[in-house]
């Protein structure tokens, strides 16, 4: 099939590490993430009908084909889906060809999917001349996420993927999309950000995201507040009989996570990576007791890492598996990985996969004719 390989437009985008700044994009939070090296390529191809016909390389048997006017948002599919979403909340009105070149491992927790999403939808901005901006891009992903696929996530992963840069990290203001981009240089300092992928898969499209971010509303609900950004420690205490408890819990892993985001940012910025490293592995602390999305393997790695000298660890993503980062002296790091693969064997773990990546770019156009 010779015009696969005729694309008019070649675009990619990254996936993602979370710094810190978990589970509070939803809440109009700051998040601290960077881009990974791992990219997902699309190539595009413009059709003469409304046909939408694509297929990936990583499964070199299978060609999905559909027509523009069979877009089911809420419809049943496969990871096709993250493609189609964009195609219909970019309002595509002419068949293509797709082929895409996934490399972001998935089920990983690093955002494959916005990778993908993210890849689609620079590549159909610049095809058909949308003239949108990064953070349009960013609103339109995230809605063919949510409402396309079905999954409520909030606005991070689209984000980073979209507007990172090369060596610094993204804090991005979740409520107005305003960034503010943190160098992030670990090397100069003998430090790495160690990524530890568990190798359980999750899926977040079922239950447990929802159900967690449910809590969250409910909680701003009862409380009168627009968002939880705006709730004070001390006013969350007080008010604790008008919440469940799970409500409190929830919201109280939000309340401090926000002020941990802030807090790191400054202490990266005074390369303090020892109280980097303890506001991590603080993180990780709520995300496992309060926030509960937490598992054994993350557990696991998280534990190993810091018993071994990490400066801090922590889960990332959405969580019930995915990866774990653990920020440690890049002397340290083959031991650390060591001590943790041993201790997956001990526990009857599936061995799990580690590597690194310095800050990259986000979301670009590789090629158009
Ligand atoms: C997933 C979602 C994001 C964010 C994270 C948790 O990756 O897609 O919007 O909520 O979980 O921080």
């Amino acid at each position: 099939m010779s015009e696969w390989l005729q694309p008019d437009v070649i675009a990619s985008a990254p996936g993602r590490v979370n710094i810190i700044g978990e589970h509070i994009d939803f809440s109009q939070g700051f998040v601290l993430p960077f881009a990974i090296a791992d990219r997902t390529v699309v190539k595009l191809r413009r059709r003469d009908d409304l046909v939408i016909r694509i297929r990936s390389i990583q499964r070199p048997n299978e060609v999905i084909t559909t027509d523009l006017s069979a877009l089911t948002p809420g419809g049943t599919g496969d990871w096709e889906r993250y493609v189609l979403g964009v195609i219909w909340t970019l309002k595509i009105q002419q068949g293509l060809d797709i082929e895409i070149d996934g490399q972001v491992p998935l089920g990983a927790g690093l955002s494959s999917s916005a990778a993908l999403e993210c890849a689609v939808a620079t590549g159909l901005n610049q095809l058909f001349s949308l003239g949108l901006s990064k953070k349009e891009l960013a609103l339109l992903t995230q809605k063919a996420e949510n409402d396309y696929v079905g999954m409520p996530c909030g606005i991070m992963d689209q984000s980073v993927s979209l507007m990172a840069e090369p060596g610094s990290a993204l804090l991005l203001d979740c409520r107005d999309l305003a960034t503010t981009l943190v160098p992030f240089d670990l090397a100069a300092s003998d430090l790495e950000l160690l990524v530890i992928d568990t190798r359980v898969h999750h899926t977040l499209v079922d239950g447990g995201y929802a159900e967690r971010r449910n809590d969250c509303e409910s909680a701003v609900a009862k409380l009168g507040i627009t968002s939880l950004r705006d709730l004070p420690l001390a006013q969350l205490n007080e008010q604790k009989a008008l919440l469940t408890h799970k409500e409190f819990i929830r919201a109280r892993h939000a309340v401090n996570e926000i002020a941990r985001v802030l807090d790191a940012v400054e202490q990266l910025k005074a390369r303090d990576f020892l109280a980097l490293g303890a506001l991590i592995t603080a993180s990780h602390i709520s995300l496992r007791d309060d926030y509960d999305v937490s598992c054994p393997e993350l557990n696991c790695a998280v534990d190993t890492a810091l018993a071994h000298g990490a400066l801090g660890a922590r889960m990332i993503g959405g969580g019930f598996g995915g990866s774990a980062i653990a920020l440690v002296s890049q002397s340290k790091s083959a031991e650390i990985q060591q001590h943790i693969a041993a201790a997956f064997v001990a526990a009857k773990f599936t061995e799990p996969r580690f590597f690194t990546s310095l800050p990259s770019d986000g979301a670009r156009i590789d090629s158009a004719n």
